[in-house]
Parts: C-alpha cells; sequence; structure tokens
C-alpha cells in the first residue's frame, strides 16, 4: 500500500475509533498511538526519505492534514466529553435557594425553671427578693447555723454527701436564709430557689438531685398568722384556685414552732386517692417560725426581729402541676419527655 493511501487509512480508522470511545482515557490512548511523539504519524514522518523527491511536498501535506484533522476530533470529543460531564455534575449538585430552611427548635425551659419563674413573679411581686447560694456548700451554713450542731440527730434526717475540707453538697436551700440575712439584714423577704443534693436511692419518687423553693421574711412581730397568708397566696397563685390547708406540727430545728403543711389533695377534692394515700391531704410546705439561733447566726437581733420561714419541694410542685409520675424524667434529659412542656 502507498504511504498516501495508508495515511488516508489511518485517518479514517482513527475518526471511527475517535467516535466510538466512551472516555477521556480511551482518547488519551488513541491520541499517545496515532499522533503522538512515538505514534504512528511520526514515523510515517521518518519514511519521508523514502518518498520521491518530486513527491515530498504534496507528502507532507498530507501527513500535516492527517495530524490536524486526528487532533481536532480528539479535541472536538474531548470537549464533548467534559461538557457531558459538567452537565452531569450541575444536575447532581442542583439545589434550591428558594426552598424554606430546615426548622430550627428554639430551646424551652424545663417544667421546673417554668414553675420556678412564675413562682419568682409572684413573691417578688409582694416585696420579696430573689437570691441563690452555693451549691457546694460549707458544713456551717448547710448545718451549724441551721441550729444543727455537729451532734445532732436531725444531721442524719438528710444524706449528705460530704466533700473535703468541711464542705458538702447542700442537702437544702436553707443555708441562703443565712447568707441572705447576713447579706441584706432585717427587715427581710426573700426567696432562694435551687438545686440541692441527698445521698439517696434513686426510684421513681426519689432522686439524689432536685429543686426546692426556701422562703424567708424577717420583720417586727411576725406572726403564723403573717405566715400562713403568705402560704396560701403562694397556693392560690399555683394551683389558680382556694385550696384548703391545715397545719399539723413538724419539726425542723430551724424552725420554733415548726409546721407540715398539707394541702386538700386536688385529685380526689379529700375523699381519698393512690395519690394522697388515701388521706385526703398532701403534705407539701414544711415551715415555721425561724428559730432565734438562726436569726443570730444571721446577724439579726432576735430581741427586735422575729420572722417566718418554708421550704417548697420545687420538683415535687412540678411533678404534681403536670401530673409526672416518674421523678427520673426530670434529670433523663429524654427530649422525647421534655417536647411536652415547651
Ligand atoms: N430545709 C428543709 C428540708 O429540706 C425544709 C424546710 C422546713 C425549710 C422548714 C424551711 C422550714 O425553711 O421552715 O427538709
Amino acid at each position: 500500500m502507498s504511504l498516501a493511501a495508508t495515511l488516508q487509512e489511518l485517518k479514517d480508522s482513527t475518526a471511527a475509533r475517535i467516535a466510538n470511545a466512551s472516555t477521556l482515557d480511551e482518547l488519551e490512548a488513541i491520541r499517545v498511538e496515532t499522533v503522538g511523539r512515538k505514534g504512528v504519524l511520526a514515523g510515517a514522518g521518518k519514511d519521508m526519505a523514502k518518498v520521491a523527491k518530486e513527491d515530498r511536498a504534496a507528502m507532507g501535506q498530507l501527513l500535516n492534514a492527517v495530524k490536524s484533522a486526528i487532533e481536532s476530533a480528539l479535541e472536538e470529543r474531548t470537549n464533548a466529553f467534559q461538557a457531558a460531564a459538567l452537565e452531569a455534575r450541575l444536575d447532581a449538585e442542583w439545589m434550591d435557594l428558594t426552598a424554606p430552611a430546615p426548622g430550627v427548635q428554639p430551646g424551652a425551659l424545663h417544667p421546673v425553671t417554668q414553675v420556678q419563674r412564675y413562682l419568682e413573679e409572684v413573691f417578688t411581686s409582694m416585696g420579696f427578693t430573689v437570691l441563690s447560694g452555693p451549691e457546694v456548700e460549707t458544713e456551717f451554713h448547710n448545718f451549724d447555723a441551721l441550729n444543727i450542731p455537729p451532734s445532732h440527730p436531725a444531721r442524719d434526717m438528710q444524706d449528705t454527701f460530704w466533700l473535703e475540707g468541711g464542705h458538702l453538697l447542700r442537702t437544702h436551700t436553707s443555708p441562703v436564709q443565712v447568707r441572705g440575712m447576713k447579706r441584706l439584714g432585717a427587715p427581710l423577704r426573700m426567696i432562694a430557689p435551687g438545686r440541692v443534693f441527698r445521698n439517696e436511692e434513686v426510684d421513681p419518687s426519689h432522686e439524689h438531685t432536685f429543686y426546692q423553693l426556701e422562703g424567708m421574711m424577717v420583720d417586727r412581730e411576725v406572726s403564723i398568722a403573717h405566715m400562713l397568708y403568705f402560704m396560701k397566696t403562694l397556693l392560690k397563685e399555683i394551683f389558680q384556685r382556694e385550696v384548703a390547708v391545715r397545719l399539723r406540727p413538724g419539726y425542723f430545728p430551724f424552725v420554733e414552732p415548726g409546721f407540715e403543711l398539707d394541702i386538700q389533695c386536688l385529685l380526689c377534692g379529700g375523699a381519698g386517692c393512690p395519690v394522697c394515700k388515701y388521706t385526703g391531704w398532701v403534705e407539701l410546705l414544711p415551715c415555721g417560725l425561724v428559730h432565734p439561733n438562726v436569726l443570730r447566726a444571721g446577724g439579726i437581733d432576735p430581741g427586735q426581729w422575729n420572722g417566718f420561714a418554708f421550704g417548697l419541694g420545687l420538683t415535687r410542685l412540678a411533678m404534681m402541676r403536670y401530673g409526672i409520675d416518674d421523678i427520673r424524667l426530670l434529670q433523663a434529659g429524654d427530649l422525647r419527655f421534655l417536647n411536652q412542656f415547651r
């Protein structure tokens, strides 16, 4: 076969291969084989010497024409592949900028916090200041200053998490009474909501960590009638209706006299049910008139001033308010539970 015929055939067969190629790699292989530095055309160039002198110019032109025909076919096909790849990518990565953003769920207050905030409003409207104290307390503030000296059996009433150096996790919010008296003096109206800790076995009605709201009022000639007035107002605001209460004697070293204030069971109206253990009453609010020793520990003269104090179980109250029957749910952090209170 003449060189001219060979070139013509190379041009045709290469054009067919390029048209059939399906990947960029295939095109590259064809390029190397045909127009590459060591390719067929380069070899043909070397054969020029054998061509008759008078035919060389025409043969050279033919060679160049074949070369550029192959090169432009390769380029055209390469461009087509790249355009298709870009098209596929644009299709795959398409996004709708006008679509609404996925909903962002804002945070919400824990049910105990909701009850706490509500009571803070009720009490500030009656002239009470909201105070907080440390959760890691001194033995002095948690016990001694509240008329519970080291040998006192009442220390065993609260199972305490002891820390090093005379510190402990406060077992109640009552130590904030002492801090409040020292800081603000008399007359005084304060509440102290907060977290408390007891070394308890956890079950549906016991937690090692729970919330209380302490209250204290110190003034001149404060009586049990004053105390009852504030307690009834508090309960009316909480339950949004008049609630029947009864006072029973209760022992707490930091009050004298001390009481357990019970409310008539809201579920059965006093008839008796499982919630009130068939007594018709639910224990809710321990309280009493502040013991003179406690006033003294707070730097207040019991000859001039007296007062009442109470310790409300905030966790307990939130459970009653929302009908929660397992205290462990409150601290479990389970969103299925918490989302019910948003
Ligand atoms: N601190 C007590 C407790 O956690 C509750 C208490 C009782 C607080 C009587 C008071 C009070 O202020 O007067 O068991």
